[in-house]
């Protein structure tokens, strides 16, 4: 026996050796499954139409793929509370990619140090609203601290922009109507609420205005919160895809 065991350490090598040299001649299966892949991208690249039927049938699908596009599906995004130096110039650069117009609604003690973010949405043609000057409930206030309020907030605007802020979007949805104060205003509410500032989970707040929205919908979020923009940019992309346009609300209130 013990003469035997170096000869059958070798056997069984010679064996171990065989066995791997069979196994890795044999045709690999996701080698197999991948060809087909490389055969897929090679008709991608050649997409030119090289017959009449075909041209046909792509400029129909394109027609197709332009009547999801509705010029009447419109929506309105809306940001309350920034300007934040950080998440809110993270959205413009997200709309700007998309080509995207939104509006936000200011607050005056936010404006100081974060001029050249409201000269941005200005300039890429955002539109600016006013949120009060310090997130105060107009309701709670006397006329002439209530215009207080809004007047610091347009005053600060209008030095970057050269523009009052004619839209006003009352902290918790109070307004009083007997409101006369040195410009116009125009109150605007929301049709779609998703309590973005309530939840950090990016999917729920996306969840939540896409089971909502409708055409002409005034969607309220807020660029104070990473997750809100994360969830906004998503719903932007979604809601794209559904044919939806995006307006700033003066396009939606004034028609
Ligand atoms: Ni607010």
């Amino acid at each position: 026996m013990k003469k035997n065991f170096p000869m059958i350490v070798f056997s069984c090598m010679t064996a171990v050796v065989l066995l791997i040299c069979i196994y890795r001649s044999l045709p690999r299966k996701d080698a197999a499954e991948k060809a087909p892949e490389i055969a897929d991208v090679i008709v991608a690249v050649d997409a030119t139409p090289e017959t009449e039927t075909e041209a046909a049938w792509e400029t129909e699908t394109g027609r197709e793929t332009e009547s999801v596009w509705d010029e009447n599906k419109r929506v309105a995004l809306t940001f309350d509370d920034g300007p934040h130096p950080v998440y809110t110039v993270k959205l413009l650069d997200g709309l700007a990619e998309r080509g995207i117009q939104a509006t936000f609604f200011v607050i005056g003690e936010n404006i100081p140090g974060n001029e050249e973010i409201i000269a941005r949405m200005n300039q890429e043609g955002h539109l600016i609203g006013n949120h009060t000057y310090d997130h105060v409930k107009i309701t709670d206030l006397s006329v002439e601290e209530a215009c207080e309020q809004v007047e610091k907030t347009s005053a600060l605007v209008k030095e970057i922009t050269g523009k009052d802020t004619e839209y006003v979007r009352p902290p918790f949805g109070s307004w009083r109507k007997d409101l006369e104060c040195s410009f116009e205003m125009i109150p605007v509410l929301w049709d779609v609420d998703p309590l973005d500032w309530t939840t950090c989970n990016v999917s729920d707040v996306v969840r939540r205005v896409l089971e909502a929205v409708e055409p002409d919908d005034i969607i309220l979020l807020h660029d104070y919160y990473e997750s809100s923009v994360d969830a906004a940019l998503l719903i932007v992309d979604a809601l794209t895809e559904q044919g939806y346009t995006f307006v700033t609300v003066d396009e939606l209130i004034l028609e």
